[in-house]
């Protein structure tokens, strides 16, 4: 249906508590970009919030959105929360039916050029593989990275690097891929699996390992991941300046091509 026609009661505990799970999933080309690893985030999502809901289902609705859209390359919103209860109360309500909310958008991927990350102390929660929709620490550290002319805000937590407000980090040292381990910490991300995959096939090495936040601007390369973003270089970093001689090295260049490369002709 038309946006303007879809109705959320204001008693959804997405909207009262932030109670709820999202996925953004990119669509290029007629295909969307693995597509099965998202339906195992959501469902992994849904398990540890303790959301009983079936992600067959919600994916044949995903299908059904995409066939009614008709759109080659799009953006594929799902959310699904707790639904709505009669009263506000923090714990959760019996025999209340989930809300599931899905749209789809025009969107091309594209490759980005080089930006800018401010580097901020993670001020989130302590939860960040669920892919909550309770993002507030995100929002205020976007908007932290907007109004000072910067495209992410890269966090640490204890000195050490988790991920950024929307996307993962990468650090290339050398013929090296450095990137935190999955953890609590940081969100399992979909283009993250697919970029240590390509490494793997590139002869890139790679380890998952913390990352000093005070190591990043000396890299000679520093990139984010996410659905949205495909692999962006960040090449200023505030503070830390510019990241190690300020130009895109081999291994990035070969991972973004590879990444294109990927997008367009496989799953
Ligand atoms: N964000 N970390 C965070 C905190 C994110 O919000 C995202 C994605 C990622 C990258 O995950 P993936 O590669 O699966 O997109 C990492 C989406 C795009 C968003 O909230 O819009």
């Amino acid at each position: 249906m038309p946006l303007d026609q879809a109705a959320i009661s204001p008693m959804d505990r997405g909207f009262l508590f932030g109670d709820g799970v999202y996925e953004v999933m990119a669509r290029v080309d007629g295909r969307v970009r693995a597509k099965s690893l998202h339906e195992q985030r959501l469902a992994a999502s849904l398990a540890s919030i303790q959301l009983d809901v079936s992600v067959e289902q919600i994916f044949n609705d995903v299908d059904r959105l995409i066939e009614k859209a008709n759109l080659e390359s799009a953006k594929i919103y799902v959310q699904v929360t707790r639904g709505a209860a009669a009263v506000r109360d923090h714990a959760f309500p019996v025999d209340v039916a989930p809300t599931v909310f899905l749209t789809i958008s025009d969107f091309q991927v594209m490759s980005y050029g080089a930006g800018k990350a401010i580097v901020r102390p993670d001020i989130r929660w302590r939860r960040n593989s669920i892919k909550s929709v309770s993002l507030l620490g995100n929002v205020l550290l976007m908007q932290e990275a907007k109004a000072s002319g910067a495209q992410e805000a890269i966090l640490f937590r204890e000195e050490y690097v988790t991920e950024a407000s929307t996307s993962n980090v990468f650090v290339i040292r050398g013929n090296t891929l450095v990137t935190p381990p999955l953890s609590d910490l940081i969100l399992p991300g979909i283009t993250r699996h697919l970029v240590l995959e390509m490494a793997e096939v590139l002869g890139i090495a790679v380890i998952e390992q913390n990352v000093r936040v005070d190591s990043l601007a000396d890299a000679d390369g520093v990139f984010v991941s996410s659905s949205t973003r495909g692999l962006m270089p960040i090449n200023e970093l505030s503070p830390g300046g510019t990241v190690g001689h300020g130009q895109l090295t081999e291994p990035f260049l070969a991972l973004q091509s590879a990444y294109d490369e990927r997008l367009r002709h496989h799953d």
